[in-house]
């Protein structure tokens, strides 16, 4: 599929202010910091369309962009982790779980892994929660760049082993690095495919 426009239509603070349109919706989260505006950029051949920033946390609001007119990209916060009460929870933001739960326009989560971590718990919680959801989900596993090809499938072979109830065998996984654009044409095809489901 190729990209022939890609424009930021709307930030929104919650599933209330999503907007009201029809478009078929890909969304992407990962822990701050993972390379979820790098992605976007890179998909969207924009660098300066999703704001990247060496500071953890920039993305705050549910950022909708509108792809050759006809799909979109949505840029979710970040997740983060708190204690709360003792037990410790995932820290999503509230509207990042209606939106998963709710939206009717969502068709596919991509949830970034940092390639070069070992599996961490925060990752582990997100996808076991969203494996109860009835969105289907991709792993993406980012700066792959940054290390040798043989540690990255060390990590996904790691991450994988660590959901349980996950089926390694049929749980999509796409390597990617926004710095040498890896992963740009599998996450396109996988979009694309969804599209013409
Ligand atoms: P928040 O919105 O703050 O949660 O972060 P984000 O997930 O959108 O991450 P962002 O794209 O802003 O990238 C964070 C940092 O990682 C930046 O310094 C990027 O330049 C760097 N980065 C992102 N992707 C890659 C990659 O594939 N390779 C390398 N080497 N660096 C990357
Ligand atoms: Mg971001």
């Amino acid at each position: 599929m190729q990209i022939k426009s890609a424009i930021f239509n709307v930030s929104a603070r919650d599933l209330a202010s999503a907007p009201n349109w029809h478009r078929p919706e890909f969304a992407f989260i990962g822990r701050s910091n993972v390379g979820k505006s790098s992605i976007i950029n890179m998909l969207s051949n924009k660098d300066g369309l999703a704001k990247v920033s060496a500071t953890p946390g920039k993305t705050q609001l549910l950022n909708f962009f509108v792809m050759n007119e006809s799909w979109c990209i949505v840029d979710l916060p970040g997740y983060g982790y708190a204690k709360v009460a003792k037990s410790e929870k995932i820290n999503f933001n509230e509207s990042v779980g209606d939106y998963l739960e709710q939206r009717e326009n969502l068709r596919q989560v991509f949830v970034l892994i940092d390639s070069r971590l070992e599996p961490q718990r925060i990752d582990i919680d997100f996808v076991t929660w969203l494996g109860g959801c009835r969105v289907p989900f991709t792993l993406v596993f980012t700066k792959a760049d940054k290390q040798s090809p043989a540690k990255t499938q060390a990590a996904i072979q790691a991450f994988l082993k660590s959901i349980p109830g996950l089926h390694p065998e049929t749980t999509p996984v796409i390597i990617s690095s926004s710095k040498d654009r890896t992963g740009r044409v599998a996450i396109l095809k996988s979009i694309e495919q969804e599209l013409q489901s």
